[in-house]
């Protein structure tokens, strides 16, 4: 069968051909409709962030999947099922603390694979096996989107931890910054807009896809070249809620000065090693004495799963049509690749249902 995989790297993804996986006794084998591309995949395959099963040279790619169970006997799940899998498994060392208690979301790096991210291939072949219990039943209405469960998880997990630091007292948000208007700060913006009196931040140029986005979900667009992230507040308003999604490291100092009082910042980005200065000793003053918080968040499990499910099925149907901005099959595969600056969201599509 079909397979993407990619020397980290070295000279991008390339068409694999591949064994069809057979299932294990509890696991199901899935014909995979889509698979979607993000920020993640592009520093995989550069090289900056995971990595091939250990002694191979190649990952199959792919994390953000939909398919259609082929067959999964005695395991709760029938042929036809649309699902969506989740990407931690425990590592070769096998089982542990994190998976015992049903919680890979929260395992160290040590303790864990991802796939088609760091030591296990990915979705991104034309099967793929799954143990049940790694799988969420995605609604027959959701295949063309089933692909976006996986990364709305991901910030539903983000922000259930940013409440949770919160919960202690009577916290009222009414303002959020979401830094970055990529593929998953967009998420945040239609999953926050709602709610919050958003804006979102990013150094795009006007005509841009994104920045409409933005603006028709009612959010604020704000140019970092012109409103750095600590100069928010003097030139905006401070936020109870910062969401970044930039990967750039210093925005993680600069979002403590971009919060309100008792504010949060989740942090979802993964830079690479950057030294740079910071005045630490303003930025610790300003967490204590304002009681800011700021929380890093990975991955996500089966119940954000599920709520991101719902969450989909609530997002307008322009939101999707226009977030999504290019579905290639798999011979045109290295357009869903592209780093075209007006692409927001690609997926490649093996299937259909
Ligand atoms: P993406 O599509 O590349 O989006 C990142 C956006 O941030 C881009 O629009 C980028 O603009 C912008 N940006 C970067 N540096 C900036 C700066 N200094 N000022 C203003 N804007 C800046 O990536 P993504 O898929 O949304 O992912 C974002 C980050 O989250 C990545 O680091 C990814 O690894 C991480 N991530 C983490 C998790 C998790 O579980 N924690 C899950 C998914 C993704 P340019 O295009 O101009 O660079
Ligand atoms: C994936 C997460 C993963 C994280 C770190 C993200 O792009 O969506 O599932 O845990 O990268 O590798
Ligand atoms: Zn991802």
């Amino acid at each position: 069968m079909k397979a993407i995989g990619v020397e980290p790297g070295g000279s991008g993804p390339r068409v694999l051909d591949v064994p069809r996986p057979e299932p294990s006794a509890g696991e199901a084998l899935v014909r995979t409709l889509r698979v979607g591309v993000d920020g993640t995949d592009h520093e995989v395959i550069g090289g900056g962030h995971g990595g091939p099963p250990p002694g191979e040279e190649l990952l199959v790619l792919g994390h953000e999947a939909v398919g259609v169970v082929e067959e999964a006997p005695d395991t709760g799940f029938e042929p036809g099922d649309l699902v969506a899998p989740t990407v931690r498994r425990p590592p070769p060392a096998g089982q542990n603390e994190y998976f015992r208690r049903g919680e890979p979301e929260m395992a160290p790096p040590e303790a864990t694979v991802e796939r088609g991210i760091d030591g296990a291939h990915g979705f991104m072949s034309e099967y793929f096996t799954s143990p049940a219990a790694s799988l969420v039943a995605v609604p027959d209405g959701l295949a063309r989107w089933g692909f976006l469960v996986e990364p709305v998880s991901v910030a539903e997990k983000a922000l259930e931890l940013a409440r949770a630091s919160r919960s202690s007292f009577d916290w009222q948000p009414e303002t959020a910054l979401v830094l970055g208007n990529g593929s998953l700060g967009l998420l945040a913006v239609a999953m926050l807009a709602g709610e919050f009196d958003v804006s979102c931040l990013d150094r795009k140029d006007r005509p841009h896809p994104a920045i409409d986005i933005v603006e028709r979900l009612g959010g604020a667009y704000l140019d970092a070249r012109e409103t750095p992230v600590a100069a928010v507040p003097d030139h905006h308003e401070p936020a109870d809620l910062v969401f970044e999604a930039t990967g750039h490291a210093k925005h993680a100092f600069e979002s403590i000065e971009a919060l309100a009082p008792n504010g949060v910042a989740a942090l979802l980005g993964v830079p690479g090693p950057w030294r740079f200065e910071v005045d630490g000793g303003r930025l610790h003053q300003r967490l204590v004495l304002s009681n800011r918080a700021l929380v890093g968040s990975v991955n996500s499990g089966p119940r954000h799963f599920r709520r991101a499910v719902d969450r989909i099925e609530s997002f307008p149907d322009w939101f999707l049509e226009s977030y999504v901005s290019r579905v290639v099959d798999v011979d045109s595969f290295p357009a869903a690749f592209e780093t075209n600056d007006q692409m927001i969201k690609t997926a490649v599509e093996f299937d259909t249902p």
